[in-house]
């Protein structure tokens, strides 16, 4: 049979999820894994689907229709080219192959490169929402050419998600811009996790129960935080283990893994001088936590701090945490967006934030209410310097401030590190400072380096050395 719609290659978890909602939409589907029993395995395991399981590379490409349409499903790096070698010999002109991995954008656009020159087509697609999303619909975010776009869209738009009855795909923009946007949102993801984390920290120091973490952020859910993160918290606090009966969440070790994109996020933003330090301090506070026994260790040699959060009310903790969450949130977006829009400018790739921000809102880790106003920012505004400065968000800020510099403060005192809510409130200072110290900052640049500075008594662009007195050793 040559006439499968859709190939796919990597039946790990995903893969497996993946082609069983292309299969859902009415399309004829083959799959090839590298260890056959998985493909024998997964076709006899769904029985009466319209599902063909190769035994070789070959058979897999020869029985899809042409053009053919196969996505790579298997772990980023080195695996993606080595299937991307083991293909190139087998197919024909206009053939397009997808990475629909967590690849790293550079290595999308040297594929990209590589396959273009050999008259095939390549999009890196990122899809998120973990094996449940790619079951009933993730958010795909395809880069490569609009053309290619346009042949895969079909597919695309019928397995995604849908938000406000729209698809949760869109034709991200040329070359690696897809997996960049997705890097984006995993780094965002991060920063959202670890707000989340923070909350939770100050809530614990102040004895709350599991059960009642769990009531605050099922309430939470039904206010502007709604999001599929905010949801799952509650679900995981209201889980016991089966064995000791205890909350689950009380007897996972405290220590994070991370695979890199949030790493890589933080790279490009040093590489493009772009401030997200909410997403630097989650990335960051992943990697402290991973220290297990030096932080167990250091807790036996220094002094606690006297205060401690003591919730002799309640509910005023969760409404300043909720606010400092949220306001820190916003910071968080807006600076992960900034990454987007700056590096789009740098490539030429001309992204589309209210539509990235719209395919968001659906099927994807970092879905939310939220991300309907920030749509409607950007629609209202394509081209809005900063998502602070969109009025909804401008006004959230005000109206949350007073309440996240409490929270920040509180847990100073207490000795409770909360990062990425001192961090983001760090941002918002900054950003709002008409006068920041940096005047100093040139004077002792120019003190030891003569590097120069401009002054505030003439136009920019003018600059001044002064020689400055010697200083004994
Ligand atoms: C998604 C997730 C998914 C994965 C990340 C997280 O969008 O579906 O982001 O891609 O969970 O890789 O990775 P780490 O937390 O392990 O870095």
């Amino acid at each position: 049979m040559t006439n499968h719609d859709f190939g796919l290659i990597g039946l790990a978890v995903m893969g497996q999820n993946l082609v069983l909602n292309v299969e859902s939409r009415g399309f004829r589907v083959a799959v090839f894994n590298r260890t056959g029993s998985v493909t024998r395995e997964f076709v006899a395991a769904h029985p009466g689907k319209a599902m063909f399981g190769a035994t070789t590379l070959e058979e897999f490409v020869g029985s899809l229709a042409r053009p053919r349409k196969i996505m790579i499903m298997v772990k980023a790096g080195a695996a993606v080219d080595a299937v991307i070698d083991s293909l190139v010999p087998l197919l024909d002109k206009d053939d397009i192959v997808i990475d629909g991995g967590n690849s790293l954008y550079t290595d999308t656009e040297r594929r990209d490169e590589r396959l273009r020159g050999l008259g095939l087509r390549f999009i890196g697609a990122g899809v998120s929402g973990g094996e449940e999303g790619a079951r009933k619909g993730p958010a795909i975010m395809p880069g490569g050419p609009a053309s290619t776009w346009e042949v895969m869209r079909p597919i695309f738009e019928a397995i995604a998600a849908r938000a406000e009855g729209e698809p949760c795909v869109t034709h991200i923009g040329p070359g690696g811009s897809g997996h960049y946007v997705k890097m984006i949102h995993n780094g965002i993801e991060y920063g959202d996790m670890q707000l989340i984390c923070e909350a939770y920290h100050l809530f614990k120091s102040a004895g709350f129960s599991a059960s009642e973490l769990a009531e605050v952020f099922t309430a939470w859910n039904d206010g502007d935080l709604e999001s599929y993160l905010i949801q799952i918290t509650a679900e995981i606090f209201r889980q016991t283990d089966p064995e000791t009966g205890l909350p689950l969440v009380d007897l996972i070790l405290d220590a994070a893994g991370q695979k890199g994109t949030g790493k890589w996020t933080l790279q490009s933003a040093i590489d493009n001088g772009v401030v997200i330090s909410t997403i630097h301090a989650a990335v960051e506070a992943r990697i402290l936590s991973s220290m297990k026994e030096r932080r167990v260790a250091a807790s036996r040699i220094f002094d606690r701090p006297a205060e401690s959060i003591t919730a002799r009310d309640k509910a005023a903790l969760v409404g300043m945490v909720h606010d400092a969450l949220y306001a820190s949130k916003i910071v968080s977006y807006a600076q992960g967006l900034d990454l987007i829009a700056t590096m789009s400018r740098e490539k030429g790739w001309n992204l589309d934030l209210s539509r990235i921000a719209a395919i968001w809102r659906g099927g994807c880790i970092i879905r939310a209410k939220f991300l309907n106003p920030i749509t409607e920012a950007y629609r209202a505004d394509p081209s809005l310097e900063n998502l602070m400065f969109a009025p909804f968000f401008r006004d959230a800020l005000n109206r949350s401030q007073q309440r996240w510099r409490e929270v920040v403060s509180m847990a100073a005192l207490a000795g409770i590190p909360v990062p990425s809510f001192a961090a983001s409130l760090a941002y918002y200072d900054s950003f709002r400072s008409a006068v920041l110290p940096a005047n100093l900052l040139q004077a002792q640049r120019d003190f030891f380096g003569a590097h120069t500075y401009e002054r505030t008594d003439r136009p920019r662009g003018e600059w001044f050395h002064t020689r400055w007195p010697e200083v004994a050793d």
